[in-house]
């Protein structure tokens, strides 16, 4: 019911984190779309400026972060450095590398590897980057050169350089530069160039050192500010104020403020190139257009004439940083204000999404359930109109069974007189000595069905009894394990006759027989078992088992009758003890009271019956009647039971042998025909036989299977056959014997008990050529056999008439033109036997069994078969078939006699001769002279 909505209402809440993580995925990303590593080898007051100008660059580019790292002057340090922005996956590297020998190798490997790298400022030994930013620093040196010149002309004083670190690329360009220029004027007197290493210290100490060692020293230049404010100091502790000092960068912090407070002459300025790496950097992530190497010009110079203008011009600089940083994280801030109302808006909106999917969900639910109830009310009102019409069908069925049942008792009262008086004289007749086998075993056969008659008619009587109320119950004291056990061996004889295991196992209690007794309706009782055990025997095949309990148990006495034969099915267990119900079975139907009498008696007598089966396995009945006393005791002479009027259901072996039947077709070597005879009942089997045993040879099957497989041997010229039988019936038969080749031909003769149109149709349909309504007399039986065999032959007689060909064996060959469909299979049988006759006539030892051999069967299978057609044996045939073929030769050839009798199969001319005369007359040499 409710899943199709449980499940959608399901689907909708599923649907939730979904919906949840949509929402949420294009909220608050901080990720820039780019990292960019900046790697600086020191951190000093250029580098400073020069990473305020990154940051300040990188404000500009919303896509993209950067991460400064410095060195400390430590190129192992860089090398780690380099690696961190490698291994966290840094999309752009830019690199100042503090040594080109140990940079260069980490750096091509970066390269390599597919990361841009931009290179400024300091170079590597090869060109393994994407973008180089070129300082010019060999023009540095050379301008601080000529600014040397010019001091060292006016004080007269010897120059000296200190130089950055040995191996930093800057540090050797400014020296050639320097050096280039100051070597073109040689009335300088230039000291020499010592390593200070871009360092305070270093300088100090050298500084220091030289001026003691040199005291015509009247120029220091400085690779750098650092280095140059440092010597500076150190010359005024010297009490060297003469002495001018050119450093080297112009960072304004640093340099400038150093020329403003006139600690040094004047310095260079390095142009820091923030702003420039960014541009490249962000061009190259962006696949936009970059210089590979881009040249930077050093242009100018920073004496105490304009440091105050660069300090102010910077001071200015400064503060529109500030401004811009304030507004950028302003900006920020206003993102962040705006992120988190996304947020709120996100969360609204899921909430509303959810408020919407609950509200779906449960009018959904309101629906689906509305709907059930509606279809629930549908059914209830039609399960109440279906039970109404129901009570008043079975109202009717009832009325109906109830007159049914007073019509069949009061038919039964009728039929019961005439009824005795047949069965005194029959059973008085049967016993007469003087009577032929034959009828013996007829008036047998009569005094059965009339026992069989006379119990069915007890039972309606009884039935109709307990159905009026008018059923009384004679409880009286009796040994009821020991009627049972003397009611059981009324069976024992039947059991051996049939070949059936029967067992009876009746448990004394106290080993006594005779001493458990109870009160109980014997009369009922023996039927209700007599009804049990002959029901169990008639649905057990020979060789199985048929067994009967009976004990005391508790206070209750209790009956099984079991056996191992046919069993039921669920279904037929469920109705077995309903009134008028007959399990489905071809035969005897009986009328389908015995098992509804039986479950009456028991239960009139406080007890209850149950059933166990299982199809194939057999059955078991049980009966349990409570143990009470009485004080009237049973000695009423004992009924007895004839178990020879049950009725065999299973198949039983027919009483004409395959054996007896050939030995008896040999031994008379008769002309009689073969009659088989198929029916699963034995009485008509019997009788069918007695009725036709002096005209017919007759042989008999009790089954279908069994049927088929006689005919397909024997070939018999007419079938007698039975329609309602077990496994295969009769319409199933006659129509595998129709399709059979040799079998096609045979007459059959479909015995039915109903009148019903249909059913003839049906006969007709599988290919029966006759019916026979039962009851039917032995001058019906005679009649309608000897009739479907002349008819056949008749049939084929006409056919070949009609035929073209009138020479004696070819007009056998019923023409295309007039084959009947239902004698098609005939005619191609016969045409294929004379097809085999012409193709192997000429050899004198060709045998019938060898042409049978060709349709797979026996030679007397062939002969009954080509006989049954023709009326000719196929050696007749065959025969004839040579001597047309020699008379043509002769008529047609020179061959001689001789010749033509080898060449015709005949053994010899002289046989040849003889059989010729036998059939036309004349001798071979006779009938060649006619023409001549
Ligand atoms: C700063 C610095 C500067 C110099 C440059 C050369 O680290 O020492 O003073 O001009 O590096 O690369």
């Amino acid at each position: 019911m409710n899943n199709t909505y449980v499940s959608t209402g399901r689907k909708i809440l599923l649907s939730v984190p979904l919906v949840m993580t949509l929402l949420f995925a294009g909220c608050g990303d901080n990720h820039k779309a780019y990292r960019i590593g900046v790697s600086q080898p020191s951190d000093d007051e250029w580098r400073s400026q020069m990473n305020d100008e990154i940051r300040r660059e990188i404000l500009f580019h919303d896509d993209a972060e950067v991460e400064i790292r410095s060195a400390d002057d430590n190129s192992l340090k860089q090398v780690s450095d380099l690696r961190y922005f490698v291994n966290e996956n840094f999309d752009l590297i830019i690199v100042a590398p503090n040594e080109a020998e140990t940079l260069t190798p980490v750096v091509r490997d970066i390269y390599k590897s597919g990361i841009p790298v931009i290179v400024f400022d300091r170079a590597l030994n090869d060109t393994s980057y994407t973008s180089y930013i070129d300082l010019d620093n060999v023009g540095i040196g050379k301008e601080a050169a000529k600014y040397a010149i010019g001091a060292a002309r006016k004080n007269g004083g010897a120059v000296v350089e200190l130089r950055g670190l040995a191996g930093s690329t800057p540090a050797e360009e400014r020296h050639l530069g320097f050096t280039s220029t100051l070597d073109s004027v040689p009335e300088i007197n230039f000291i020499g160039t010592f390593n200070a290493d871009w360092n305070a210290q270093p300088s100090a100490r050298l500084t220091d050192s030289l001026l003691a060692s040199n005291p015509e020293i009247g120029v220091i230049y400085a690779q750098n500010d650092v280095m140059a404010i440092a010597a500076a100091k150190t010359a005024r502790k010297r009490g060297r104020n003469d002495i001018v000092v050119i450093g080297t960068d112009g960072a304004p912090k640093l340099g400038i403020q150093a020329v403003e407070d006139s600690v040094i002459d004047v310095t260079f300025t390095y142009p820091t190139v923030g702003d420039r790496v960014i541009k490249t950097a962000m061009n190259i992530l962006h696949g936009n257009e970059y210089e590979k190497i881009q040249h930077i010009p050093a242009i100018s110079f920073i004496t105490r004439d304009n440091a105050g203008m660069h300090l102010r011009a910077n001071e200015v600089l400064a503060q529109k940083t500030e401004q811009l940083e304030q507004m950028n994280s302003l900006n920020t801030l206003m993102k962040g204000r705006e992120n988190s109302q996304k947020w709120i808006i996100y969360a609204i909106s899921l909430a509303s999404f959810l408020l919407l999917a609950i509200i779906v969900g449960l009018l959904y639910f309101l629906r689906q359930k509305n709907k059930y109830q509606n279809v629930l009310a549908d059914k209830n009102a039609q399960l109440l109109e279906e039970k109404e019409k129901k009570e008043q069908l079975f109202g009717q069925l009832e009325e109906a069974t109830r007159s049914k049942l007073a019509f069949y008792t009061n038919v039964s009262h009728d039929l019961r007189t005439p009824l005795a008086l047949i069965a005194d004289p029959v059973e008085k007749i049967e016993k007469e000595k003087y009577l032929p086998a034959g009828d013996k075993a007829l008036m047998k056969m009569v005094v059965k069905n009339v026992k069989i008659l006379r119990r069915m008619i007890d039972q309606i009587l009884d039935f109709s009894r307990y159905e009026n109320g008018v059923a009384k119950l004679n409880l009286r004291e009796a040994d009821i394990l020991a009627l049972v056990d003397e009611w059981s061996s009324n069976f024992i004889d039947y059991s051996k006759r049939h070949k059936i295991v029967f067992k009876i196992n009746i448990q004394e209690t106290d080993g006594a027989p005779g001493n458990q007794t109870m009160a109980i309706d014997v009369e009922k009782m023996q039927r209700v078992f007599f009804n049990l055990l002959s029901n169990a025997f008639k649905y057990t095949p020979a060789n199985r088992e048929v067994c009967v309990n009976a004990r005391f148990e508790d206070s209750f006495f209790v009956l099984q009758v079991c056996d191992t034969g046919t069993g039921m099915s669920k279904e037929e267990m469920s109705k077995i003890f309903d009134r008028f119900y007959q399990v489905d079975r071809p035969r005897p139907k009986g009328s389908g009271i015995g098992l509804s009498l039986s479950k009456a008696f028991v239960e009139m007598m406080g007890g209850n019956i149950s059933v166990e089966s299982e199809p194939g396995e057999g059955s078991c009945f049980t009966v349990r009647i409570p143990v009470s006393h009485s004080d009237t005791e049973y000695n009423d002479s004992p009924l007895t039971f004839d178990s020879d009027i049950i009725e065999h259901v299973v198949p039983e072996k027919s009483t004409f042998s395959e054996s007896d039947a050939l030995a008896e077709m040999e031994k008379e070597k008769s002309e009689k025909p073969l009659m088989l005879v198929i029916d699963d009942n034995e009485d008509i089997r019997a009788l069918v036989g007695l009725m036709s045993r002096d005209t017919y040879n007759v042989i008999e099957a009790a089954d279908g299977k069994e049927g088929l497989r006689l005919a397909m041997k024997y070939i018999p010229d007419v079938i007698v056959c039975d329609i309602m039988m077990p496994e295969i019936d009769g319409l199933e038969v006659t129509r595998r014997l129709k399709e059979e080749r040799i079998t096609s031909h045979i007459p059959v003769l479909i015995l039915t008990a109903c009148r019903l149109d249909e059913q003839r149709v049906r006969s007709y349909d599988s290919g029966a050529d006759g019916f026979l309504a039962k009851p039917f007399s032995e001058l019906m039986l005679k009649a309608r056999c000897a009739a479907l065999i002349n008819n056949r032959r008749k049939i084929y007689d006409l056919l070949l008439e009609e035929g073209a060909d009138t020479s004696a064996i070819f007009r056998k060959e019923i023409p295309e033109e007039k084959n009947d469909s239902r004698l098609a299979l005939d005619n191609d049988f016969y045409r294929d036997f004379i097809r085999w006759v012409r193709k192997l006539y000429t050899r004198e030892d060709l045998s019938i069994g060898e042409i049978a051999e060709k349709f797979g069967i026996g030679a007397t299978q062939l002969t009954r078969k080509i006989k049954a057609m023709t009326g000719n044996t196929p050696v007749e045939i065959i025969r004839e078939f040579r001597l047309n073929e020699a008379r043509k030769r002769l008529l047609t050839t020179k061959d001689t006699v001789a010749e033509i009798a080898y060449s015709t199969g005949f053994s010899s001319p002289q046989y040849f001769a003889r059989c010729f005369r036998d059939a036309y007359n004349m001798t071979p040499s006779e009938l060649r002279a006619s023409v001549k």
